[in-house]
């Protein structure tokens, strides 16, 4: 029999998978503590559903999913602490409704930063502290969030020294997508160089992995790895999945593939695809020390409702009915 992925990869990399309070409990927890090494919440612990309003946390998802992980001696990666996404009005409006001031924002920042590492001290041994801060097109550094807009680019480095202060055990990642564009990985870049220059306390660099089976090509994939690299930074693969449409062809020709069925054409090329990536995080396994899934089965993939609402991906290792799939095989299998 095939080795679990766990298995395959004991002396390369924890293996994660992102987690739901669902996939806690049934087929989906079997699957999750038989194959997984890491769990990482979806969704629990964003600002938006842990900290709803200013004087009320709602922990019980993320408790829920931190203690499965203890239970099953499975290693957790916090998502995340700072994104100008899920992330509630309250935060930047005072009582008013009106905008806050440079400093209530980073001391609400802090306090923030401080509450939910504080809380999983110890039990979460990466944390997405900043997520996607640069713009995908353009030449600008800093993507225009109310974060940027407010506080101005130190936002960055002092979610940092908030999160190195709540949990100094805590490595702490900078998290983005589209890491393999040559102009955004060259902007990331930047904004990395100027925090490692001024000694502020970042671990490592988290490429999301929202690949498809026909990009990133290993050159553009290893150019990624070795820049970062390259500043003394650890690199993680943080949310691996990989949609069977031609995404750049798609949003270029602003027309979606229409077609929902898994074909093997596209089956074939999903399991050269994972298999060129494996190869490549095997190589490079000084460097990248986590490979986390995003999502863990197709039967649920967040894929389904983007970019194309409704329409069914095929992104991952295992099928709608928990089995492995033949890309499975060639990413254990070495
Ligand atoms: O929980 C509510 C529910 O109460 C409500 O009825 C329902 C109706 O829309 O929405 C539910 O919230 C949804 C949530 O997922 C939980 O399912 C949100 O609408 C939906 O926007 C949210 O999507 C998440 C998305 O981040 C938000 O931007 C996806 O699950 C999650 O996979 C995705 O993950 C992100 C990473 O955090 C960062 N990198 C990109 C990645 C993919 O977009």
């Amino acid at each position: 029999p095939e080795p679990t992925l766990r298995d395959a990869y004991k002396n390369y990399f924890p293996i994660g998978v992102a987690v739901a309070p669902r996939t806690l409990t049934g087929p989906e927890a079997d699957l999750v503590r038989q194959q997984f090494s890491s769990i990482t919440p979806e969704n629990a612990m964003k600002m938006g559903p842990i900290h709803p309003e200013e004087n009320r946390y709602f922990w019980k998802d993320a408790d829920a999913i931190v203690d499965f992980a203890v239970q099953n001696k499975i290693k957790v990666r916090g998502h995340t602490l700072c994104w100008h996404n899920q992330t509630p009005r309250w935060f930047f409006t005072d009582a008013d409704g009106k905008q806050v001031s440079r400093e209530v924002l980073l001391a609400r920042l802090k306090q923030h930063i401080n509450d939910v590492m504080g809380r999983y001290k110890g039990k979460i041994y990466a944390w997405d502290v900043v997520n996607e801060a640069v713009p995908d097109t353009g030449t600008s550094l800093y993507r225009k969030s109310k974060f940027y807009e407010i506080i101005g680019e130190d936002y960055i480095a002092k979610a940092f020294e908030y999160a190195h202060e709540a949990d100094p055990g805590a490595q702490l990642f900078y998290n983005d997508y589209n890491t393999e564009n040559a102009s955004k990985r060259d902007r990331i870049y930047q904004i990395l160089k100027k925090l490692k220059d001024k000694k502020v306390p970042i671990d490592g660099v988290g490429l999301q992995g929202h690949w498809s089976i026909y990009e990133p090509t290993p050159q553009e994939l290893e150019e990624s790895i070795n820049r970062f690299a390259s500043l003394g930074l650890k690199v993680q693969v943080t949310e691996l999945d990989m949609s069977v449409y031609p995404k750049e062809h798609e949003r270029r020709a602003r027309k979606p593939t229409d077609v929902s069925e898994f074909t093997p054409e596209m089956e074939q090329k999903q399991v050269a695809q994972y298999k060129m990536l494996f190869d490549l995080f095997r190589k490079h396994k000084k460097t990248l020390t986590g490979v986390t899934f995003w999502n863990l089965s197709d039967k649920y993939s967040w894929l389904d409702n983007f970019p194309v609402p409704g329409r069914k991906d095929h992104p991952l290792l295992f099928d709608e009915n928990y089995q492995p799939k033949k890309a499975y095989q060639s990413v254990v299998t070495f």
